[in-house]
């Protein structure tokens, strides 16, 4: 069997980027995936001036695929505004690492999910709700 992670799928689970929690996060979420039943964490501190994201933790209890996507969906965010932020797909994520096999298509996806989990919150605490919330991923 074809070994079928990239390298930077592998870069990133064995070294995974802002892994952890914040204390006192402005916005925090937490997701499971209906497929596989596994969870992730993200955590967020936002410049309430201009809403840029300063930092971004995560916690996963997903497989490798879901840390690599995690740990790269952290970078993508960090120093972004929380309206671009909300615009990283998992299809963006999965093509920084290089691809990711179809069946773990769901593992990016629950990453990306634990990132709008997360905006959601700091948007409800801070009175953000926008009328139109992507239905999709
Ligand atoms: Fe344990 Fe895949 S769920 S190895
Ligand atoms: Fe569950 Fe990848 S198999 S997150």
């Amino acid at each position: 069997m074809k070994f079928p992670y990239t390298e930077k799928v592998l870069e990133h689970f064995k070294n995974p980027r802002n892994v952890g929690k914040l204390e006192n996060p402005d916005g925090k979420g937490l997701e499971g995936s209906p497929a596989c039943g596994d969870m992730v964490a993200v955590y967020l501190q936002v410049n309430p001036d201009t809403q840029i994201i300063e930092d971004i933790k995560f916690e996963s209890y997903g497989c490798a695929s879901n840390i690599a996507t995690a740990s790269i969906i952290t970078e993508l965010a960090k120093g972004k505004t929380i309206e671009e932020a909300k615009k990283i797909s998992w299809q963006e994520a999965t093509e920084e690492l290089g691809g990711l096999p179809p069946v773990k298509a769901h593992c990016s996806v629950l990453a990306v999910e634990g990132l709008r989990a997360a905006i959601r919150d700091y948007e409800e605490k801070h009175g953000l709700v926008s009328e139109q919330e992507p239905t999709t991923v």
